[in-house]
């Protein structure tokens, strides 16, 4: 699944290269050779990608032929490319450095220790109400067996409901009930990934998502985001799907966990366009979507453009409502549902009736309940957004204008040594590299605003207190396992 990226993708990507700090004392291949280093430390570009032939980039670049070869040279002497005569160079890490393992670690029941790991908020005031009436509606269901394979009948059409509001036509045989919409994923992998199979997947992303491909020994390929604009770069996403060919692409379409970004409408169309051609299925994950802050619209659903059963959606009540609910939901065709129906009998037969009544209630008191949490998210990304800019003033964030998280760039890669600092100071991060593959991005950090904002802004005062001795400090090694959600 080797990808090419064109010369004009590449100058366009390096943009200022020749600008760049520091410039002024480095020859122009040595400028060059760092500026592509830095597009793969941050993910901007993947590992394993064809470059463009030296030629090619000269003219795009409008340098010359020497420039580039002496840019090459150097990348390849310093492990960062691979070139074989007559078949291009490729992209690498020194060492072939990977991360091996996007694991699930245990979580820590510290009350000092403020968890920024986890982007999640606590539950909302109607959960328990909700729960009440859904005991009361318990006996209904009680002279049956309990098994539903793909949910209970109620709680299908709920969420069917929501995608037909949001313009997307949807019936309640197309919807099946998951125990969250990490189980929505996996099943869905099970259902299209044989072992070894391509998976294209944004970089930076989920890393449970992650963890989830790795289970299923996916190949994974990733389209590297910009931390700031648009998010995706549609010619090289594109050209990633109709190169590729991915038997998959994962896709965090709506304030995309964890950068923020909203894709746009029309993108959203041509990449259900390529997938198509490709004969790649898209996965999309919209956990996200009932959070637009800001009174920001959001385009219509992915799905909306599909009229060839290519794309899935998997969605869940964790991030609007609350993640220990463990309610997701699958959106697919009908036959889909079934085929995915079957493969969930022979790991967990169905979600609990219960829980699913308690979903059904909250559902009923979506746009309040919703209302609310947006109102508290703004609150609480502004606190955030306010602290880091007085105690941080050299990192760039962009405002997310929706979701749950920020995605800072620091002033330095330092985003793994910064997370052991935080630790002494009982601040739990999830560094950069935690949402990548191959052990880049330690020039970013994730910070989640589900927290109260008195608790953020403290969490940034003892992250900025800790930022400026780090240089000088010990390593601490991690003391304790955390989660990453
Ligand atoms: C993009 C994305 N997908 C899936 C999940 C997992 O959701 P659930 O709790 O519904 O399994 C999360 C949780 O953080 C997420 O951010």
């Amino acid at each position: 699944m080797t990808s090419q990226v064109r010369g004009v993708q590449l100058a366009r990507l390096l943009g200022q290269w020749h600008a760049l700090p520091g410039r002024r004392r480095s020859p122009d291949y040595a400028a060059l050779a760092g500026a592509i280093r830095g597009l793969l430390a941050d993910g901007r570009l993947p590992l394993g990608v064809r470059l463009p032939a030296e030629r090619e980039l000269a003219q795009a670049l409008k340098i010359s032929r020497t420039t580039v070869t002496a840019a090459y040279r150097q990348l390849r002497e310093s492990g960062h490319l691979a070139s074989r005569r007559g078949a291009g160079s490729w992209t690498m890490l020194p060492g072939n450095h990977r991360v091996t393992s996007t694991g699930l670690w245990t979580p820590v029941d510290d009350v000092d220790t403020i968890d920024l790991g986890v982007a999640a908020l606590a539950a909302p005031p109607e959960l328990v109400p909700a729960a009440r009436a859904a005991t009361e509606d318990l006996p209904r269901y009680l002279s049956g067996a309990g098994y539903h394979p793909t949910g209970i009948v109620e709680l299908r059409e709920a969420v069917a409901r929501g995608y037909t509001d949001r313009g997307l036509p949807t019936s309640p045989d197309q919807i099946m009930v998951t125990s969250g919409t990490q189980h929505a994923l996996d099943l869905v992998l099970r259902l299209a990934l044989s072992p070894g199979a391509g998976v294209l997947v944004e970089s930076p992303t989920y890393p449970n998502a992650l963890a989830a491909l790795a289970a299923r020994r996916a190949r994974i390929a990733t389209h590297g985001l910009a931390s700031d604009g648009a998010g995706w770069d549609a010619d090289l996403l594109l050209g990633s799907i109709r190169q590729g060919r991915p038997k998959l692409a994962y896709l965090i379409p709506e304030f995309q966990n964890p950068t923020g970004h909203l894709m746009a409408g029309d993108l959203r169309e041509r990449v259900v366009a390529a997938a198509h051609a490709a004969g790649t299925d898209l996965v999309v994950d919209e956990s996200f979507v009932s959070l637009p802050l800001d009174g920001t619209p959001v385009p219509p659903p992915v799905a909306t453009f599909d009229r060839h059963s290519r794309v899935i959606s998997i969605g869940g009540m964790s991030k609007p409502y609350w993640g220990g609910l463990r309610i997701g939901w699958v959106r697919a065709s009908a036959p889909q549902v079934q085929r995915l129906a079957a493969a969930r009998v022979g790991v967990d037969m169905a979600s609990p009736v219960l829980d699913q009544l308690v979903a059904v209630h909250l559902l009923a008191e979506a746009s309040g309940i919703v209302a609310d949490r947006r109102a508290q998210l703004t609150v609480q990304r502004d606190a955030l957004l306010g602290a880091l800019a007085e105690r941080l003033p050299d990192w760039r964030v962009t405002v997310p204008r929706g979701g749950v998280t920020l995605w800072a760039e620091l002033d330095g890669p330092i985003s793994s040594a910064l997370a052991r600092a935080t630790e002494e100071v009982g601040v739990r991060l999830a560094p950069g590299p935690r949402f990548g593959l191959d052990g880049t991005l330690e020039r970013f950090l994730r910070l989640p605003f589900t927290l109260p904002a008195a608790e953020l802004v403290e969490a940034v005062g003892r992250i900025a207190a800790v930022r400026y001795d780090l240089d000088r400090a010990a390593r601490p090694q991690w003391r304790e396992p955390a989660v990453i959600a």
